[in-house]
């Protein structure tokens, strides 16, 4: 095939696409959903050794949500927050033409959670992707849903992040540093294009660094180490998630402080000019730190980790779906969302709403 012959078919191909550089995607909608179980500090103190005293003080944490048994999954609980995120936004649920979900905690091995959704929400056939970037999925997904919407392939997208991460972690002395910060929910976001100018997503900036891979991460059901899960494995905690905290402490408040100057950055804008950031919900000493290091006024942070923990893909997006209800986001807000975790993967969004 000669260049020009090849061109001339990206160029056709592109024809049937409304490929328009000046596309922009805004949000339109954001909806959440928690279990109602809360389960709190006091009630960990039950299980293992542990004390509100230190959750609190190393975390900010004081209660998390649970999901119930035979009513939440990972997919039930997306669907719950995609129908009030659509609801929100004010739009038929039949415009939706692509979903983004994100999830590390997902109701099967295989498929992923997008299928589900689309199933449970009874949408027609459309694309349904699912995004494994643990805390930083949600802007990975958002980032995908924007670059879709600013080629034109597709006009409202739907992007989601959902978690039930208390049934993998274990209740015991060995997990408690990981045990007391997790919990479940789901957030979700609608996302549309529009021709306003200067408004939507302004960009997005999205990091990896493998190396850190085993710093925090679930090695089992996986490939890498042994094929097939043994006894010896699930006695020896072999199956449970492991993380370096001291080390993810480290490159998270390097890595927020980075991805976020990058954003405004970008852009020509000063941090004073930022009305809201919304951080991951990963530990309250790691937002309390960003806050210190740029000097923002605290309202001009958003943080609800200490009744839902860290909801890891789920975070952002209930984080981003409270404070729009809170009369906190609105019309021209100038926002700035950012994560970090396993991976490690990083990555920040700049929004003017
Ligand atoms: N309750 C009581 N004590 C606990 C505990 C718990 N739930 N978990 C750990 N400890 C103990 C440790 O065993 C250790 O005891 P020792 O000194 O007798 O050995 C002591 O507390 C200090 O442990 P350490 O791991 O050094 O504490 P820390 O100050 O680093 O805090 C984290 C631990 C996990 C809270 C902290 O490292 C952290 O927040 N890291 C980032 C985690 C994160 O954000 N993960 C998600 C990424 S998206």
């Amino acid at each position: 095939m000669n260049r020009t012959t090849a061109g001339g078919e990206l160029t056709n191909s592109f024809k049937k696409y409304k490929l328009n550089m000046s596309n922009q995607s805004r949000i339109i909608g954001a909806g959440h959903y928690v279990p109602e179980k809360v389960v709190t500090n006091q009630d960990l103190e039950k299980l293992m050794n542990t004390t509100d005293e230190w959750i609190v003080e190393r975390t900010g944490i004081h209660q998390r949500r649970y999901f119930e048994e035979g009513k939440d999954t990972t997919a039930s609980m997306g669907t719950e927050a995609a129908k009030r995120a659509i609801q929100h936004a004010g739009i038929d649920k039949n415009e939706i033409e692509l979903i983004v979900f994100a999830t590390l905690s997902p109701d099967y091995y295989f498929p992923g959670c997008g299928v589900l959704l689309q199933k449970e929400l009874e949408l027609p056939h459309i694309a349904a992707l699912d995004v494994r970037n643990q805390c930083s999925g949600f802007i990975y997904g958002l980032s995908v849903a924007d670059q879709f919407i600013k080629t034109g392939m597709y006009k409202t997208v739907l992007v989601v992040g959902s978690e039930t991460q208390s049934n993998f972690v274990e209740y015991s002395d060995r997990h408690r540093h990981i045990a007391v910060i997790f919990g479940d929910g789901a957030g979700a976001i609608v996302m549309q294009r529009s021709e306003e100018k200067n408004k939507g997503i302004l960009s997005t900036h999205l990091y990896s660094d493998g190396s850190m891979a085993e710093e925090l991460f679930c090695p089992h059901p996986g490939t890498r180490l042994k094929t097939r899960i043994t006894h010896e494995m699930i006695d020896d905690g072999s199956l449970l998630a492991h993380m370096n905290g001291n080390l993810v402490f480290k490159h998270a408040v390097t890595r927020f402080e980075e991805c976020i100057t990058t954003a405004l950055e970008k852009n020509n804008y000063t941090i004073n000019e930022l009305d809201l950031l919304i951080p991951h919900q990963a530990n309250l000493r790691i937002a309390d730190f960003i806050t210190r290091k740029f000097k923002l006024p605290v309202e001009k942070v958003f943080n609800n980790i200490q009744k839902y923990g860290n909801t890891t893909a789920a975070s952002i997006p209930i984080a981003l779906s409270e404070a729009w209800a809170e009369g906190r986001v609105k019309e021209n807000t100038l926002l700035c969302m950012a994560a970090f975790g396993s991976g490690f993967t990083w990555a920040s969004a700049l929004v003017r709403m």
